[in-house]
Parts: structure tokens; C-alpha cells; sequence
């Protein structure tokens, strides 16, 4: 059993050697510092989201509402986190959220690539996204041994859809989470404001730009022909699922099935009637609907009509401690989003493995600190309501 909790001993040992961490270890100074290293264009597109941004707020705010309450002599002294995800064991609950401008949150413009170099190094999964800045089979292949998974926003094209989900399979990566909140993008002040969308300016399109069937849309190679890549991004991006596309993406891949996006119990279970073999519980990070619930509130009702199907939870997850109070709700593996986009922007791939790093440590010694050995222990009675 690995002792993430150890990673502590390693700062504090580098304090005695007159050495300081690089980066923070905690969310606001985090984010105090991307603010100030990312292009104000990409940091206003990370930091914002759905209209006067309440749900992303309440998305963090709800974590507050929770406590977690201790037990003691209760033989924590190690730890076990380790989760079975769709076949894979996994040693720890966490892994990367899919983030679409991750490639440009970097100092090179190669973010995506990066983000799996750390992933590859802590054996954090990444979740990697259709709008990413290098192509899927790239990013796939800095993962090394690290599982990677696929998340596909459903073109409004079918062979295109079908030819990146078999190019995700090919690369190697181990589940598809199909993204069901985002066929059109939420009204984002931000963006708006300053009439900023990434993609539109060309950036983050390189799953589409080489793939043969997009292509095939296009006038002549894709460097000759930008402003035709964009606009033919824009007819193709999002397609407007039904519960029946389900079939024809389930028939199409040998892969596990997960969808990313899920709010209500009952679409749990439209979804398991699909033969789906995960949900993915998330409200985008408050950035596609405002006015919505935080999702944490609504995890305990997904979990339930879940039953054996893993869920994957993020949306406002800041701490280790709120990765502990997910884990205590139900979810079978918790994702981060913001923190680690802002840990790359600051330190590059070390900044994600040391943020990586620091989240597993913190939830491993609040585990010990409150005398859970194992998630079932804490699953039995860790929370309560504030
Ligand atoms: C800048 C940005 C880009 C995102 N791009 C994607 C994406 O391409 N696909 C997707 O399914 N979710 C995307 N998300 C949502 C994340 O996967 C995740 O649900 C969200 O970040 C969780 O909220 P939090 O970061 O506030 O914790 C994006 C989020 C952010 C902040």
C-alpha cells in the first residue's frame, strides 16, 4: 500500500534542507498564482463559467455543508484507498477531470502532453478530452503504464464520432465518458465579454484535424485551410443526443461506457436501460447551466439509483478533504478539474504531479487522522450534516 500521506514528510524534510516547495499546496494560493502567469484570455475561460456563476460557487460551498466524523483506535495506521473501476484496480480514488483548453494552459501551448508526463509519474488517470491541443494517440502515449480515459463530445456526424472512438480504443485508453451536458455551449459572461472562445480562435482542435473523417469535410489539408477547420468545427461539434445514440455508441466500442453530465436519479436509470457501465456525476463545473444544484448534493441520489455501477463524481472538489467527503457520499473515484489546469499553468508538469501529490496526502492523513483504514469503513459512517 503506497503511504500517499508520506508526501508531508517529504516537504517538511526539504524545509530542514532550506528548501521550500515550488508550488502551493492549497486551492486559493493556487489560483492566486495561475491568475497571475496565465494570459488574462485563458485564465477568464478556466476561472468562469455559466452566468452570474452562483452554481459554481455552491458547486465548492457545498463541500462546507459536510463533516466528517471521527473515529478512534481504530487501527489506521495504514491505509488501504485502492478502488476496482470497470476491471482496473486502481490504487487510489483520484483522477483528472477532461479539461478542453489544457493544452494552451501551458507555458508551450503542449499542455495535454504534459498533464499525462505527470499523470504517467503519480498513476493519477487522465481523463483526456476531445479538445485537446495534441492528438488523442499523443497524449496517450506519455501516459506510460497510467490508465487514460477518452471523454468524446458526439460530433453532429456519425462517422466522425465512430472513427474517434475507435481511434480512442486503438491508442489504448480504457474507458469512453461520453459528455451529455455540452451539445451547445452555456451562456459564460466571461467569454461573452470579451467575445473569447478558444476553438473558435483554432486552438484545441487537433483530435479533429487528424482525423480522416473531419477531414474528409474540408477543402484541402487543414494548415491551408483554417478558417474552413473552424467553421466546419462549429457545424460538427456538438450533437444533440437522444437515449437512442446510446446504441449505436455502445454497439460501436469493446470499451466501458461512462456518461459525464448526470444530475437525476431517473436518467441514472434510463442509462443503465442503455447498457452503460458508469455515470459520471457532474454539473460541468457550473460552467454549462446556472441556476442548478451543486452537484455533490445530488451525488447520494445518484449513487443509490447507481447500485453496482461505478460513479465518478467532480465539481468543486478543492482539497483532499473534499476528495475524502465525496469518497464518504458514494463516489467510486473523484475528479478534479480547475486545480489541476491552474497547478499546470504554474508549475507544469511538476505542478500537477506535486498537486496530484498533495491531494492524495491529504485525504490519506485525514483518513488516519479520523481512523478510517479503508473506504468502506468511512463509507459506513463518516458524514454528517452541518
Ligand atoms: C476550462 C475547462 C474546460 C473544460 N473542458 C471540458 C471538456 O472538454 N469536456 C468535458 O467533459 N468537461 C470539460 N470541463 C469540465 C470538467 O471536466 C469538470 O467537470 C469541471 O472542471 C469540474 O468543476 P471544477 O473544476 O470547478 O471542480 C471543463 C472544465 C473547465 C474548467
Amino acid at each position: 500500500m503506497t503511504r500517499y500521506g508520506e508526501y508531508q514528510t517529504e516537504i517538511y524534510a526539504g524545509g530542514l534542507a532550506g528548501e521550500l516547495p515550488a508550488h502551493p499546496v492549497d486551492f486559493p494560493s493556487l489560483e492566486r498564482k495561475a491568475t497571475e502567469v496565465l494570459p488574462s484570455w485563458i485564465h477568464s475561460y478556466v476561472a468562469g463559467g455559466a452566468g452570474d456563476e452562483h452554481t459554481q460557487r455552491l458547486n465548492v460551498t457545498e463541500f462546507h455543508r459536510w463533516g466528517l466524523v471521527p473515529r478512534m483506535l481504530n487501527g489506521a495506521h495504514d491505509r488501504d484507498l485502492s478502488v476496482e473501476l470497470f476491471g482496473l484496480t486502481l490504487p487510489h480514488p483520484l483522477f483528472l477531470s477532461p479539461v478542453g483548453v489544457l493544452g494552451i494552459c501551458a507555458q508551450d501551448f503542449h499542455g495535454d502532453l504534459a498533464t499525462a508526463r505527470a499523470c504517467a509519474r503519480t498513476g493519477v488517470p487522465l481523463t483526456v478530452s476531445t479538445l485537446s491541443q495534441d492528438p488523442l494517440e499523443e497524449v496517450a502515449a506519455e501516459l506510460g503504464e497510467t490508465p487514460g480515459f477518452f471523454q468524446l463530445y458526439t460530433p453532429d456526424d456519425r462517422d466522425l464520432a465512430l472513427s474517434l472512438i475507435h481511434r480512442a480504443e486503438n491508442a489504448g485508453y480504457r474507458a469512453l465518458i461520453v459528455t451529455v451536458d455540452t451539445w451547445v455551449t452555456g451562456w459564460r459572461p466571461r467569454d461573452l465579454n470579451t467575445a473569447n472562445f478558444p476553438q473558435l480562435r483554432g486552438y484545441c482542435l487537433a483530435n479533429y484535424t487528424s482525423d480522416p473523417a473531419f477531414r474528409r469535410r474540408l477543402p484541402g489539408a487543414p494548415e491551408e485551410h483554417p478558417s474552413s477547420v473552424v467553421g466546419e468545427w462549429v457545424n460538427v461539434f456538438g450533437r444533440s443526443l437522444g437515449w437512442q445514440d446510446l446504441d449505436w455508441i455502445r454497439e460501436a466500442t469493446e470499451l466501458p461506457v461512462l456518461l459525464k453530465g448526470i444530475q437525476h436519479p431517473d436518467d441514472v436509470r434510463r442509462a443503465k436501460d442503455h447498457g452503460v457501465d458508469g455515470i459520471h456525476c457532474s454539473n460541468h463545473g457550473g460552467r454549462q447551466a446556472n441556476g442548478g444544484i451543486p452537484a455533490l448534493r445530488m451525488l447520494p441520489e445518484i449513487v443509490e439509483a447507481a447500485g453496482e455501477l461505478p460513479v465518478l463524481f467532480d465539481s468543486g472538489v478543492r482539497s483532499g478533504t473534499d476528495v475524502v467527503k465525496a469518497l464518504a457520499l458514494g463516489a467510486t473515484a473523484v475528479g478534479v478539474g480547475r486545480p489541476y489546469v491552474y497547478a499546470l499553468a504554474v508549475g507544469g508538469e511538476h505542478g500537477v504531479v506535486h498537486q496530484s501529490r498533495s491531494l492524495l496526502a491529504e485525504a490519506d492523513l485525514l483518513m488516519a487522522v479520523d481512523g478510517y483504514p479503508d473506504l468502506a469503513a468511512l463509507r459506513q459512517e463518516g458524514l454528517r450534516r452541518l
